[in-house]
């Protein structure tokens, strides 16, 4: 059976996400509460709408947080859900805001997210690029005064339901040390790009910058079990198996790892990331963005996002069928495990998909289901029903 464990960690951005697999040794199971999506839907729309964000831009952003928990990235859905909420309690993110459009061609649009949610400066601003690639080929929108932005393919799926590849990329707090560096300095600046393929299918990347996630370390801490090379670094600057040490300073290392690993490429990467987001958009980028926590933060996130929409038909015909023998190509090789075929980009988020539909809703943890009992009572709304 599969088990998804949560930790939210006080005063870190960051929530992680293990999943833990065990075979039928669990023979004293407990019977899961289930939430059905429509229901883990309603309950964030009634969150966002008792601190007055209008309807559409509560649903935009439900969608969203909804949208993780099926497909497995429980970190970035109703788990976020409190730090957005904070966040608008205390005006650091308008909940009315609208996105504005600043500088346009044909093919590009700068737009100001205003402080908005970031689902709707999101949805905002890849529209805009799918209607300028329906229109040139190509549409590139760049959005600085934005926010948390939740997972990055969201934004991707929708320019791949028409037919587009698509990309969506954002920075965020600082957490990813440089290759040779003792702090902090970009953060988890995640990368998105998903292409359509024949038969529903499709190759769906979407990766965080950095090498895991904070939540794996304080995983390896309460169990007291040391990290592997290349997760983190102590406050020296080197890397640490300590992960008590690793916690409490809070310097992830870049995807790779170490120097010797060509961790250097990751920290390429999320600079690249926030080149294209936040120096490009005029936003905050690097040490500039705000520390974001669970209690939400006193000042703007002023973050910067990406997103990028492309006609493949500008190119070489048959982009789909092409893209679906590439597809076959790499899930067909000769796995090392004949019980582990080779997954693409996106495969796993599918199979989560299925299971949650099997099950008929989504397993939230207890701590989770506790949260959102507390968020009832603090928003006066309907808690939230199992089935
Ligand atoms: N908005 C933000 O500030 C922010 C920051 C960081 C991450 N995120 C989001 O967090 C989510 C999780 O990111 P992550 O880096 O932990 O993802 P991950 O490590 O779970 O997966 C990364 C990618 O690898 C693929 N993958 C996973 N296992 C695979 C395997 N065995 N074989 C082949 N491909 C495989 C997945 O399909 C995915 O495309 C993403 O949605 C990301 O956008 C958001």
């Amino acid at each position: 059976m599969d088990r998804i464990y949560l930790y939210n960690l006080p005063g870190h951005l960051f929530l992680g996400l293990v999943l833990i697999r065990s075979k039928s040794r669990c023979s004293k199971k407990k019977t899961p509460k289930l939430v059905t999506i429509k229901e883990s839907r309603r309950f964030m729309i009634d969150c966002f709408k008792a601190l007055n964000v209008p309807d559409k831009h509560a649903v935009a952003q439900a969608d969203l947080l909804v949208g993780a928990d099926y497909r497995g990235h429980f970190s970035h859905g109703m788990n976020r859900l409190e730090m957005y909420i904070n966040d608008l309690a205390i005006n650091s993110t308008d909940g009315c805001a609208e996105p504005e459009i600043l500088k346009e061609t044909k093919a590009t649009a700068w737009v100001d997210g205003h402080n908005g949610l970031g689902a709707v400066v999101g949805n905002f601003c890849m529209d805009l690029a799918i209607k300028k690639a329906k229109d040139v080929g190509v549409g590139w929108v760049c959005a600085k005064g934005s926010n948390h932005y939740g997972m990055a393919c969201w934004y991707v799926l929708r320019a791949m339901e028409h037919g587009l590849v698509g990309m969506s990329m954002t920075n965020t707090s600082p957490l990813m040390a440089p290759t040779g560096a003792k702090e902090a300095a970009l953060g988890t600046n995640p990368i998105s790009l998903g292409a359509p393929a024949a038969n529903c299918d499709s190759f769906l990347l979407d990766m965080a910058t950095t090498a895991v996630a904070v939540g794996k370390i304080e995983i390896q801490r309460r169990k007291g079990a040391p990290l592997p090379d290349g997760w983190a670094q102590g406050p020296d600057g080197k890397v640490t198996n300590d992960a008590e040490l690793a916690f409490n300073t809070a310097c992830l290392m870049p995807l790779g790892g170490s120097e010797l690993n060509a961790g250097y490429k990751g920290f390429g990467l999320g600079a690249m990331v926030d080149i294209l987001t936040g120096v490009m958009s005029g936003a905050k980028y690097s040490t500039q963005v705000r520390k974001w926590t669970h209690t939400g933060a006193d000042i703007k996130a002023d973050l910067g996002n990406v997103f990028i929409a492309v006609d493949p038909n500008c190119f070489a015909p048959d982009f789909e069928e092409r893209m679906s023998d590439f597809n076959c190509r790499l899930r067909g090789v000769q796995p090392t495990d004949p019980k582990k075929p080779v997954m693409i980009a996106g495969d796993k988020e599918t199979k989560n998909m299925e299971n949650v539909d099997k099950a008929g809703g989504l397993e939230y943890l207890e701590n989770q289901l506790k949260t959102c009992e507390e968020l009832a009572k603090r928003l006066k709304i309907k808690p939230m029903k199992f089935i």
